[in-house]
This record gives C-alpha cells, sequence and structure tokens, in this order.
C-alpha cells in the first residue's frame, strides 16, 4: 500500500487531530503527519485557523486550509483521499460487488475504506490488510477462522462484521460503517470523560464482551481505538475477531518507529506471552481503558513499549482516584480490580463486572471488588499455583484495609510469666557473680 503509517506517538495524534473538526478532518491531520507532509505544529496552527474562521461564520474543511497555506499540495491531498492512488486499493476498486469511495482511517496493521455494497446498496467499512501478512498461512487461517465466528455475533455494541475474504493478494474483512469518532479520537483532544459519561460507555462495550465471551470470542486488543461512537451516543467494539494475530509480546516488543501499537492497554499475562490468554485479558484491557478515560492518562507510561510492559508486569498502579480526586472511590475501585496483575484476582466473569460498574452508576458501593479473597484464591496460594499474587500485584484495595497479624501458638499471659521468670534467672545469676 502506499500509505504506510507509520507509528506516531500521542503527541503527534493529538496535534493531527482537528478539535472540533469533522471526522474527515482528523483523518486529514492524522494523515498529513504520518506521511510526513506536515509537522503536528504545523496542523496544530491549521485547525487554530479553522477555528477561528468558524467563529466568524465560515466553515472551511482542514484539508483547503492545508492546501491554502502551502503545507500540501492538491495531489498529496488527492493521495490522501483517494484510494485509487495506492495500490491496495486499486486491486480492492475491482472487487465485484464492492465500490471503494474513500480511506477513513489507517492503524498499524492496516487501512480503512468506506465502500459501498452494490447488491444491498449501503454503506460499508473495508479494512485491508497489508500484502506481508497474506504469506503467513497461519495468519490467514486464523483471520478466517475468527472472521467467520465474529461475522456469527449480533451485538449493538458490536461493530457487525460481514464478510471476510481475498482480492487481489490482498485480504479484507468487511465491517458495518460507523459514522462516528473513536475514543482515542476525543482522548488526544485531550477530553477526559467523567465519570456518569465513562460508564455509560464501558458499560456498553462491557456488554458486547459480556456477548463474545458467552461465545468463546476474546477480542485481546480492547483499547481507546477500537472503542467508536456514534452520533447518538452508542458505543461499539471495533475489530472483534481481528485481533491482533502477530504474537502481542513480539509485537509490542518492536521498539519505536516501527508499525506496531503501543502497549498501553495489554494485559500482563499477554507480554508473559501464556498460552491461554482468556476472557480476563479483556479485563484487563477495559480496565486500563477507563482508566485513560476518566484521568487522562494511560495507566503506565515510559519511553519505550519495553519499560510499558515492565511496569504492566511489576508496578503498582497509581489508583485514578490520586489522579482525579472527583472520581468515586466505587470507581477506583473496580478499575483496580480490572487491572489486577494476576488474572485470578480480577472479576471472574464479564457478568460480575457488570454487576459493579452498574452499582456505581447508581452511586452504590461494588460488591466484587469489594469482597477480598475468595476461597479459590486461597486454595491457589496454599497450592503454588496463583500467579505471583503478592510478588506482581497488590492486594485488591479492600484487603489493604486488613492488617494480618500473626496468629500466636501461645496465650500472652503464658508468654508474660516466662518473661518474668527470666528475669528473675538473671537477676539471680548476676547477683551470685558479684
Ligand atoms: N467500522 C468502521 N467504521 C468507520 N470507521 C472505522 C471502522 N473501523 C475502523 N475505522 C476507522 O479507521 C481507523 C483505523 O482503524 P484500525 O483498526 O485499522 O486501526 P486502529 O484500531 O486505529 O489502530 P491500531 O492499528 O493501532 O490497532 C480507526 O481509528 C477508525 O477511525
Ligand atoms: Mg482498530
Amino acid at each position: 500500500m502506499a500509505t504506510n503509517p507509520s507509528q506516531v506517538d500521542r503527541k503527534n495524534d493529538a496535534a493531527a487531530d482537528s478539535k472540533g473538526g469533522s471526522a474527515t478532518d482528523s483523518f486529514i491531520g492524522r494523515a498529513a503527519v504520518d506521511a510526513k507532509l506536515a509537522l503536528p505544529e504545523e496542523i496544530q496552527a491549521c485547525i487554530a485557523k479553522q477555528e477561528e474562521l468558524k467563529a466568524k461564520g465560515k466553515e472551511v474543511s482542514l484539508a483547503d486550509i492545508l492546501v491554502k497555506v502551502g503545507f500540501i499540495t492538491k495531489t498529496q491531498l488527492r493521495r490522501l483521499l483517494n484510494p485509487a492512488e495506492d495500490s491496495a486499493s486499486h486491486s480492492l476498486h475491482q472487487i465485484p460487488g464492492f465500490q471503494i469511495m474513500r480511506k477513513i482511517g489507517a492503524g498499524a496493521m492496516a487501512s480503512v475504506y468506506k465502500a459501498k455494497q452494490l447488491s444491498l446498496d449501503r454503506i460499508v467499512a473495508i479494512k485491508i490488510l497489508p500484502e506481508h501478512l497474506s504469506e503467513d498461512p497461519e495468519f490467514v487461517e486464523r483471520f478466517y477462522k475468527e472472521g467467520k465466528a465474529a461475522a456469527k455475533m449480533n451485538h449493538n455494541n458490536i461493530v457487525q462484521a460481514i464478510d471476510v475474504g481475498e482480492y487481489g493478494g490482498y485480504h479484507y474483512f468487511v465491517m458495518e460503517f460507523v459514522d462516528g469518532q473513536t475514543v482515542y479520537d476525543e482522548l488526544v483532544k485531550s477530553r477526559t470523560y467523567s465519570e456518569k459519561a465513562a460508564l455509560d460507555l464501558i458499560i456498553q462495550i462491557a456488554k458486547a464482551l459480556e456477548h463474545a465471551h458467552a461465545r468463546g470470542l476474546i477480542h485481546r486488543d480492547v483499547k481507546p481505538k477500537n472503542i467508536m461512537i456514534t452520533k447518538d451516543g452508542t458505543a461499539k467494539l471495533a475489530d472483534m475477531g481481528l485481533a491482533r494475530q502477530a504474537d502481542d509480546a513480539a509485537a509490542a516488543q518492536a521498539e519505536k518507529g516501527r508499525a506496531f501499537g503501543t502497549p498501553y492497554y495489554i494485559a500482563p499475562e499477554q507480554i508473559r506471552g501464556v498460552v491461554d490468554v482468556d476472557f480476563r485479558a479483556d479485563i484487563y484491557s477495559l480496565g486500563a481503558t477507563l482508566y485513560n478515560m476518566v484521568t487522562g492518562k494511560v495507566p503506565f507510561e515510559g519511553s519505550t513499549p519495553t519499560a510499558i510492559m515492565q511496569k504492566h508486569l511489576k508496578q503498582p498502579l497509581t489508583p485514578p482516584d490520586h489522579l482525579n480526586k472527583s472520581l468515586s472511590t466505587g470507581l477506583a475501585e473496580v478499575v483496580e480490580r480490572m487491572m489486577a496483575k494476576d488474572r485470578n484476582v480480577r472479576y471472574q466473569s464479564t457478568t460480575d463486572l457488570l454487576m459493579d460498574l452498574a452499582r456505581v452508576q447508581k452511586g452504590q458501593a461494588p460488591l466484587q471488588a469489594r469482597s477480598g479473597f475468595d476461597d479459590k484464591l486461597l486454595e491457589d496460594l496454599a497450592t503454588g499455583s496463583s500467579e505471583d499474587i503478592f510478588e506482581s500485584s497488590p492486594p485488591p484495595r479492600a484487603a489493604q484495609n486488613y492488617v494480618m497479624v500473626p496468629n500466636s501458638t501461645y496465650p500472652t499471659w503464658l508468654v508474660g510469666f516466662a518473661l518474668i521468670e527470666f528475669l528473675i534467672i538473671v537477676i539471680l545469676i548476676l547477683a551470685l557473680a558479684f
């Protein structure tokens, strides 16, 4: 593909997104920075100009301003907007049944296009994978298997998967087109969410996950970029069934500059590369997303993916209510329980999580987040099968309130009596000696 976006750090993305602009403005800003056609500061200056004009009642697109001030040429703009000029979309242009309209986004792994499905005369989104992934037969097999499983799901909070296929050497994934923005788009504009607004969205996504988990599907890549919000406020989980197929840890290990995302939301067991990653990894990532939404900060910062991953594994989480004092204790407790480093300490079902989220939403105290250790955990501790609970994770907040006093084997009076006896003997020995 001609446009192969590199990893762009949050600062660049923040600058590239237009404050209050349209989705196309956001995309153009990001794409221009990605393609190194403009600096983030230049995009920011154009956004400021756009807002200034808007205040005077003149609506001008960011693209027009970029061209007008000469940061990009008309041809460059056309290439950014018109997928027919890159080779992948050129092949797709002829894909039977679809007509590509324009590029609407690009991530680390693929590009996303708005298209018309001719048979049903409806707008869809098509994600096209780069050619090199097609050369890995294991990847292709999983892509189809998970794509089919995702297409069987039907939930209002999941971006509906429609089809998977291959054309001209490119594998593609057809899905419902969501007219809206991602949570990430909001966060990079430095907009944090109120507790109420965040809970409303996270509950919708937890419902989507409950639906998927009940059908044995794990997302594996829950993060703000994969949560889309429609104009009427419906949250939709994107990329279900398209979870990062490459080994998470290996992908995340790749240092800056490589085309991989930064592991801000990854669960510790995914980093350790355990083979049986389960729904609890999604609960951790959803917790990390909620943390980001209400504090405006990712749970662990670091200059390299490796540094961030080390922190997911070992560093205790700064409680979210320490960063945002307006948060309720209940919400903080739920986030901490979701983000326990040991998955055995997290919620043990998405339904349990939903119950606590609903309680916090109603202003009630969460039940599960305060329940301390359960019997299963204590059994695991006794048999040593638990995952380094105290080495890698602080006990749940509720448990921190308990002070552990070692059980004394002897009654206190007996200990006191023995002590007095010992002192008398010492005094007698000293008296005899002198
Ligand atoms: N179904 C959809 N409808 C509308 N826009 C979409 C849809 N799916 C994705 N997009 C847009 O395309 C962008 C790129 O999506 P993609 O999944 O390729 O990458 P990402 O999730 O943003 O990042 P990463 O590759 O790091 O996971 C999204 O940020 C979103 O703006
Ligand atoms: Mg995505």
